[in-house]
């Protein structure tokens, strides 16, 4: 299958450049046109999605109901507790019950391989919204932030600070498609996975280190990333995680560090006082906001492309 013509959206780099460009673009035109109060583009009409949740969400959940209502279609919300995939049912099965009812299929979960095999199962689209391995979604919110902001995402220099977790295996993945220099400083024991970072530097578009000195790598950033310490799944450890994670807070001495021109971003939640202070998210060059709500904007492009209209 050509890289523009995959069923489903699960990783940025099954993607290519072209075609997360075209994403973007898509996006960009149609939050002018949602923005502008036109509600006449309704190409999901008389469409449906199943949404499934095995974690919580706030941003994930009314960004795609919000999103794919105003487009005209009709989403539905199914909470950890509804359809227990893997536990109640096996994934398989949930995967082709609800491929007959809906037209796209949009989960939250654990097992990344939970994700793969709906995709597998479903007939019908099935996009990620996040699993412990990654979240393109989020990340396809926060370059369309960039391009807004900066005017470009080619060439900049993107500095995530913190765990090496799901949100920086997206970027790393991003990096595998579009040119820019994307650095994550994390503790020694908790960097990204060693395979996507390899993946992303064989990719050889995009300059990539990891490094243990939030300081060094900071330094003439465009954007400082900000992100939990204990993912969800891992609050059990958020103590431990506390202390070892001292030096990668993102505070006003890491910003001045960075320089005037960085932006800082965090795909919230965010958990101020522990991994950034409240004055950095508070701050004018403070972009959290913007990048919440493209969340929306950047998943009716994605659908739109996976549904064909
Ligand atoms: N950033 C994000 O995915 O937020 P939620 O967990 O609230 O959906
Ligand atoms: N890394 C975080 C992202 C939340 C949007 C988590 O997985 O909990």
């Amino acid at each position: 299958t050509a890289k523009s013509e995959l069923k489903d959206f699960l990783h940025i780099s099954d993607f290519d450049k072209a075609t997360i460009l075209k994403m973007l673009d898509r996006a960009a035109e149609i939050k002018a046109l949602l923005k502008s109060g036109d509600r006449s583009f309704q190409p999901f009409k008389g469409k449906t999605m199943a949404m499934i949740f095995a974690k919580p969400s706030m941003r994930t959940r009314v960004s795609f109901e919000t999103g794919f209502f105003l487009l005209g279609g009709h989403a539905i919300y199914l909470g950890p507790n509804d359809i227990q995939m893997g536990k109640r049912e096996e994934t398989r099965d949930v995967a082709r019950v609800l491929s007959r009812y809906n037209d796209i299929i949009m989960a939250r979960v654990f097992a990344h391989q939970d994700i793969l095999d709906l995709a597998k199962y479903a007939t019908v689209p099935v996009v990620n919204g996040l699993t412990d391995y990654n979240h393109p979604c989020q990340i396809m919110a926060d370059v369309l932030t960039i391009i807004e902001h900066i005017g470009r995402i080619e060439g900049t220099k993107v500095v995530y600070v913190g765990d090496g977790n799901n949100i920086v295996h997206s970027w790393l993945l991003m990096a595998a498609v579009i040119p820019f220099h994307f650095v994550c400083a994390c503790p020694k024991g908790f960097e990204p996975d060693k395979k996507t970072v390899e993946k992303a530097q064989q990719a050889g578009i995009s300059k990539i280190e990891i490094t243990n000195d939030p300081k060094e790598a900071v330094k003439g950033a465009d954007v400082v990333y900000s992100d939990v310490w204990a993912s969800m799944g891992q609050k059990e450890e958020a103590d431990s995680r506390r202390k070892i994670f001292r030096g990668f807070q993102v505070d006003e001495n890491l910003m001045k560090i960075a320089g005037p021109k960085a932006y800082f971003m965090h795909c919230l939640p965010a958990e101020r006082g522990v991994e950034v202070t409240d004055g950095v998210v508070e701050a004018p060059n403070s972009i959290v906001f913007p990048q919440a709500e493209n969340r929306m904007h950047a998943q009716n492009a994605v659908m739109l492309h996976l549904l064909g209209v």
